[in-house]
């Protein structure tokens, strides 16, 4: 096992920094050279399959379901077609609205999860055209649906999930790109712009985990918390939410996301002396009222960690530290905000002197209900 972990401490930390060289896979091959453009050789879509689907519902857990949270948003507004995100386990119960005109994506690092393949076989019975999102050649989700997109991340073994995650929303970002092209929805200078920052993404994650230290030390200063927030409002909430399950999963520290936006209706009734709460400023239309929900929580004597693009010069007045990422368009963002919130996690449980590799009670892939 020492020898598989390639002289990192725990498999989480070694998949963290895979992770320049898996989003670089996932895109190879996918992302043209000239950046004029995205290509799936596994789905050969025309502009007539893309004009079908009327509705798409994505469907997953967990980490995965994230990534759908994410790609709910991406697809909307790159591509224009309307987007449901659903746990397994409440998708497969619920009697959903699913015909010959939806596509049906499921997300699953393992393509074993057992909601996730019986969504995947309900979806198939009403009639939806479906579409795996998984890294596992040959696995019971891969095989089940019409088509598979690979994330192509490399095997993960930590339960955690950190580099399928970062290749699940590259992939979420590709289709996105995809349908906006053969639905007409994007421009060809959009297009060549996302693609470019696409491009610069593996290097952008490889600058991210060159200097750690800040994070680490912030761990070991708030490890020892019993709650901790994250708030984000739009992409960033998406990634405030993974940022606390990751917490959560590993260190069993007890963390919360919220959309910012929600802290006056419940939730800022929590926030009192000394509480850590990490909030996510990268995304640009609504920076202005993070920046007055950070205030809010300030007002109530919170300790604020605040994730900004580099570049940002406002964030730093208003929070007591600061996590910068390198400068992205918003869409992309979450690729690289996850990850200081990846190795949080990891070092919070590190501290605490939790089994990283294997938390408490959960296994690596779902496989009975
Ligand atoms: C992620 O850190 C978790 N261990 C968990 O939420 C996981 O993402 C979920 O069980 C889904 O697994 P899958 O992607 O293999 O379907």
């Amino acid at each position: 096992e020492a020898a598989e972990k390639g002289g990192y401490e725990h498999f989480m930390i070694k998949e963290i920094y895979e992770q320049p060289k898996a989003v670089r896979e996932t895109m190879t091959g996918r992302l043209a050279k000239d950046d004029s453009g995205v290509t799936f050789d596994e789905l050969k879509w025309s502009k007539y399959d893309v004009a079908a689907i009327r509705k798409i519902a994505i469907v997953a857990c967990g980490t995965a379901y994230h990534a759908g949270i994410v790609g709910k948003y991406l697809i909307e507004n790159l591509a224009r077609i309307p987007v449901e995100v659903d746990v397994a386990s409440e998708f497969r119960y619920r009697s959903p609205l699913i015909d010959d005109q939806t596509l049906t994506i499921v997300i699953s690092q393992s393509g074993e999860t057992l909601d996730t393949l019986a969504a995947l076989k309900e979806a198939k019975n009403l009639g939806s055209r479906t579409l795996a999102v998984t890294n596992v050649v040959g696995s019971s989700i891969a095989r089940e649906a019409d088509q598979v997109i690979y994330t192509w991340a490399g095997p993960e073994i930590a339960v955690a999930s950190t580099k399928a995650y970062t290749t699940q929303l590259i992939v979420m970002a590709l289709l996105s790109i995809y349908m906006g092209a053969l639905k007409g929805a994007l421009s060809p200078e959009k297009i060549h712009q996302l693609c470019q920052e696409l491009k610069n993404l593996p290097g952008q994650v490889h600058e991210l985990l060159e200097d750690v230290e800040p994070i680490k030390t912030f761990a070991q200063q708030y490890g020892f918390n019993e709650d901790v927030f994250f708030i984000g409002r739009s992409l960033d909430y998406a990634v405030a939410l993974e940022g606390s399950l990751k917490l959560k999963e590993i260190s069993y520290i007890h963390a919360e996301a919220y959309a910012a936006g929600e802290l006056k209706h419940g939730t800022l009734a929590l926030i009192i002396e000394g509480v850590p709460v990490i909030a996510l400023a990268t995304q640009k239309d609504v920076y202005e009222k993070i920046l007055s929900n950070i205030k809010e929580v300030k007002a109530r004597d919170a300790v604020v960690i605040g994730v900004g693009l580099k570049g940002d010069t406002e964030l730093a007045k208003y929070v007591d530290h600061t996590i910068y990422i390198p400068a992205t368009g918003k869409f992309l963002a979450p690729i690289l905000s996850v990850i200081p919130l990846q190795l949080l996690a990891y070092y919070a449980a590190v501290t605490r002197g939790c089994d990283v590799d294997k938390p408490r009670n959960l296994a690596k892939s779902v496989t009975v209900e």
